[in-house]
């Protein structure tokens, strides 16, 4: 635990040594962890390539550093503790020892069926104790995960399949979700039509009917029959790809972003054990879904290298009802609890009535994660949950950067509401204008860019470096774009303002306005659609579509239903525009360009600043569209 920031003046003096020593910095917490062998040098890199490396030419299996080194110490510590769905249905502990032979076991299970170092494998599950296991095999025995989150439609997961070219599929007959069974293998099914997958092998979750395909779908309990429960993990190299984690961007496909294994080891625990102030035996709860990064980073990973108790909840905030955060949180004495802003807002809508029944008094740390907290939820949830005793942490960071950037250290950075405050050890920020000047001193705003790595960073985009590159690397030289708007205010506190390119989050998902209309286009009456994001009371963001149709004997009403069923059946329901507005056409430049900031100024409601819309190529399509507003 020599790692650990105990007082504000360690944290200051940790990110000074981080900043002219990053080298002596990181080798330090590297050696805390165990290596096959010991890296040649600690960081290579240039922003230009981009070419990162992080412990060069170290040899580790991550596994090892979350199983066989827990082992002896922390053999009976629960690793997982998970919740089921429904409150009525036993839930289950997996110590470390359980976890151990678990994942070894299910390795094995992989390994027999042909699937080895470097196959990618696609991990299509719901939120249960086996998708864990299902990462934590895949890695030990050097096959790359990627996590799809199981709410993406089949046609989603299909493009994730292809774009990786998987070998494999782990998925489960179904899944339950709040009142509801859902298919998932029927999905999966669907999504295979096409594919170069070999091997499925489904865990039996809902009991429903699935088809089965000969010589190729496997039940979980029936291939990991017989298998040993013990093995050697594959010796890997620091920057072998650990896992590809595909999201949404401004343009339109999702990118397959790729984190390597010795860098994000070391980064998610130091930022785990650190953010959260973990300390042995506590219970730490993130309600995030291993299909996002957060439940890579902060549910599986951090967490377990810590040798941590990470509890995973299969179920929604709402059911049975909206209590159900503070049940869990009462059942297993939950010490840090880790929830989206969304969440907040939803619960906050149901008021304090649902909380009065929990004891919550086993609280320490409640963190905040994947969109700006807004200063109302902030209070509620400082006050109503954690009883003005318990540390915010304001946690900014995203995929690509693999963990935690900017935080309080709990209980020690002081806090502001809607504040990330102040970067971690590690993590060089720098302020830019439009034109790439940086901003110095405090009480500035500008575009958030890091201008040195850190170990938990994106290395690529899979197959496709040149987009890594472009999308990161190349509005800003010499300097990793963060795509997000930020204030430094006159303490030198960081505050997320939001992106500032054509991404929107709905609560707390990202999405691409472009992904969006492209899903919107498929509708066969569909002539040309713009999409833009709205500030929404629960969902941070909604989603506000223009759309030009050919309206021949149809109703506004069911073409906008149609488009909806659409945009679910190719992304998912999480990209159902909340409205959508049928125009006669679009604001343009001359050039032709969609005047999106009109558009935005529309949804927002926000009329009077509108701006100069003379050198429009038809202004009467404003006062159209302004009229028409949902
Ligand atoms: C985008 C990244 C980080 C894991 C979950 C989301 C927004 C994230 C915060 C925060 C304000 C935040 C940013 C960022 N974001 N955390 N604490 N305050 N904004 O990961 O899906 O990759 O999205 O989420 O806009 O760029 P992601």
């Amino acid at each position: 635990m020599s790692d650990r920031i105990h007082t504000l003046s360690g944290y200051f003096h940790e990110y000074q040594k981080s900043v002219t020593q990053p080298e002596e910095f990181w080798a330090r917490i590297a050696d805390s962890f165990h290596w096959k062998k010991r890296w040649d040098k600690v960081l290579q890199w240039d922003f230009e390539g981009p070419d990162v490396k992080w412990f060069v030419n170290g040899k580790l299996n991550i596994t090892e550093n979350i199983l066989e080194r827990h082992l002896y110490t922390l053999g009976d510590r629960p690793a997982i503790i998970w919740e089921a769905n429904d409150p009525n249905e036993a839930g289950r502990t997996i110590t470390y020892r359980e976890l151990y032979h678990e994942v070894c076991r299910f390795s094995n299970a992989l390994k027999a069926k042909g699937i080895g170092i470097g196959d990618k494998v696609i991990i299509y599950m719901p939120m249960v104790p086996e998708a864990a296991i299902a990462m934590l095999a895949c890695a030990r025995i050097g096959a790359i995960h990627s996590v799809v989150f199981a709410g993406f439609s089949s046609s989603a997961l299909s493009d994730r399949i292809n774009d990786c070219g998987a070998k494999a599929v782990l998925t489960s007959d179904g899944n339950f979700r709040g009142g509801k069974k859902i298919p998932v293998k029927a999905v999966v099914d669907e999504a295979l039509e096409k594919s170069s997958v070999e091997t499925v092998i489904v865990y039996q979750r809902t009991e429903q009917d699935v088809t089965m395909k000969e010589g190729r779908d496997y039940w979980w309990h029936e291939v990991i029959e017989g298998e040993a429960d013990t093995n050697t993990a594959e010796e890997m190299d620091s920057e072998d790809m650990l896992f590809i984690l595909y999201t949404s961007g401004s343009t339109g496909k999702p990118k397959g972003v790729v984190h390597t294994t010795g860098g994000y080891m070391v980064y998610t625990k130091y930022s785990f054990e650190n953010v959260f102030q973990y300390s042995p035996g506590d219970v730490y709860w993130c309600t995030a879904d291993v299909g996002w990064i957060t439940g890579h980073s902060y549910i599986v990973y951090g967490p377990l290298l810590a040798g941590a108790t990470s509890i995973m909840f299969e179920g929604v905030p709402t059911y049975p009802d909206a209590g159900r955060f503070w049940a869990v949180v009462e059942k297993y004495k939950v010490n840090q609890f880790y929830t989206a802003p969304t969440a907040i807002r939803a619960l906050q809508a149901y008021g304090t009535d649902p909380i009065e029944p929990y004891d919550l008094s086993s609280l320490k740390v409640l963190g905040s994660v994947g969109e700006p907290i807004n200063e109302e939820a902030w209070h509620w949830y400082h006050t109503h949950i954690g009883k003005t005793k318990c540390p915010i942490v304001d946690t900014w960071w995203q995929t690509e950067t693999g963990g935690i950037m900017i935080s309080p250290i709990a209980g020690i950075t002081p806090t502001k509401p809607a504040f990330a405050t102040l970067p971690l050890p590690g993590v060089q920020l720098s302020i830019v204008d439009p034109e790439g000047k940086e901003l110095t001193g405090n009480s500035v705003e500008g575009n958030l860019c890091i201008k040195f790595p850190w170990p938990g960073m994106i290395r690529t985009t899979y197959g496709d470096h040149d987009r890594c590159k472009q999308t990161y690397f190349s509005t800003y030289k010499g300097m990793y774009f963060t795509g997000d708007g930020v204030k430094r205010d006159h303490d030198g506190y960081y505050r997320i303002l939001g992106r500032v390119d054509d991404v929107i989050n709905v609560s707390g998902h990202r999405m691409g306005t472009a992904e969006v209309e492209n899903a919107i286009n498929e509708h066969p009456l569909v002539i040309e659609s713009a999409v833009v994001g709205y500030p929404h009371e629960v969902k941070g963001q909604g989603i506000y579509a223009y759309v030009i149709c050919d309206m021949t004997n149809r109703t506004e009403e069911n073409l906008v239903n149609e488009i909806k069923a659409t945009v679910s059946k190719i992304i998912g329901p999480i990209a159902k525009p909340d409205k959508i507005q049928i125009v006669s056409g679009l604001p343009k430049t001359r050039s032709g360009k969609i005047m999106r900031r009109i558009l935005r100024k529309v949804a927002e409601g926000n009329l009077d600043s509108m701006g100069d819309i003379s050198t429009l190529l038809d202004p009467e399509v404003v006062k159209e569209i302004i009229d028409g507003k949902k």
